[in-house]
């Protein structure tokens, strides 16, 4: 269904009000509420069944409401959000005090992002403020990339689904911390560290030792239920024939593996990183679904446009142990 200024309006409307409404954004869908609102925000948490102590980002319609959330922000946050916004990054700052404790999980920084998408960007517009935004998935489980997708994961949770299609990029933005002394990227996305650190004009910190809860930085994270384990391409047809030997029922995520005759619950991916990203979690799900005992999936390469990428498998995945 396309998402006509009305449903726009009832959409604005129902987040006033205190509800639910999932939005697509370039990375992945949102599950957005007012931003000002604890008790809306509140909804978010219990939807997802996220615990209330994890911080949400808040989505922005413009670069200047940066100034709205955050106080003591670095100059080199407004070159960055001139830059890449509208666009998959999200910046954590320093918070303005009367920000909603809800919505940064009692930190005193808070992440803030303007996406790159029509629907989003339209419904911020409306709306005429933030909107507090997790991806749309129950704690710990892929991130939706379509509504059918939120559909699946939240049902009845959500009052309202905008169906903007499939996002365009397919995993969640980059973190960049600036709130403290030192910058630090915690987690990676589609914009790459080389084309943050050319902007910052420092190096930037890639290891997460903030200390800070986010569930993005947790070793399970963005898990498919069938248990998936990561094979290098060298091993990937060994590993396969000992699966079967022992009976297991498999579904593959192959990047380069060709099976020799026909295989049943395999799906070749993109060679190309950004094709990859954008129909990763549909992939695992379609794998998910089908119940199997385990998804092998293969190694993709290891360099830098594929940062991202190999990030979510590490956490969708354990290695392989046969
Ligand atoms: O692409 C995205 O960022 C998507 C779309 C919907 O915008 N959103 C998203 O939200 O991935 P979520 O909640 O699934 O992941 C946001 C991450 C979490 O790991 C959270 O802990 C972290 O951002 N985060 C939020 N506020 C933070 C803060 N003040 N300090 C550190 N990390 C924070
Ligand atoms: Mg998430």
């Amino acid at each position: 269904m396309e998402v006509t200024e009305n449903i726009i309006i009832k959409a604005a409307m129902l987040l006033k009000q205190g509800r639910l409404v999932a939005f697509p954004t370039e990375t992945v869908y949102g599950l957005g509420a007012d931003a000002s609102n604890p008790e809306a925000v509140k909804r978010i948490f219990a939807a997802k069944g996220r615990p209330e102590n994890h911080p949400l980002i808040v989505h922005i319609a413009s670069v200047e409401q940066i100034n709205e959330w955050a106080v003591n922000i670095p100059d080199v946050s407004w070159r960055l959000a001139n830059l890449f916004w509208p666009g998959p990054l999200t910046l954590i700052l320093n918070k303005r005090p009367e920000v909603p404790q809800a919505v940064t999980g009692g930190q005193d920084t808070i992440a803030l992002r303007m996406p790159n998408n029509p629907v989003a960007l339209s419904l911020l517009k409306t709306f005429a403020g933030g909107i507090a935004a997790p991806s749309a998935n129950r704690f710990k489980h892929i991130s939706p990339t379509s509504a059918s997708h939120v559909l699946e994961e939240l049902g009845s949770a959500v009052d309202l689904i905008l169906d903007g299609g499939p996002c365009q990029l397919g995993v969640e933005s980059s973190i960049l911390d600036l709130s403290g002394e030192h910058y630090r990227l915690l987690r990676p996305g589609h914009i790459s560290v080389s084309e943050l650190e050319a902007v910052l004009k420092t190096k930037l910190c890639t290891s997460n030792t903030s200390g800070v809860r986010t569930p993005g930085m947790m070793a399970v994270h963005y898990a498919p239920l069938t248990r998936a384990c990561l094979c290098t391409n060298e091993r990937f047809s060994e590993s396969l024939d000992k699966l079967v030997k022992m009976n297991k029922t498999v579904g593959i995520l192959a990047y380069k593996y060709q099976p020799v005759s026909k295989q049943a619950n395999f799906i070749s991916m993109p060679e190309k990183s950004a094709e990859y990203a954008q129909s990763l979690y549909a992939a695992l799900r379609e794998l998910d679904r089908l119940k199997l005992d385990i998804i092998l999936v293969e190694q993709p390469p290891e360099t830098e446009s594929w940062r991202a990428i190999n990030d979510r498998l590490g956490k969708a995945t354990v290695p392989i142990d046969i």
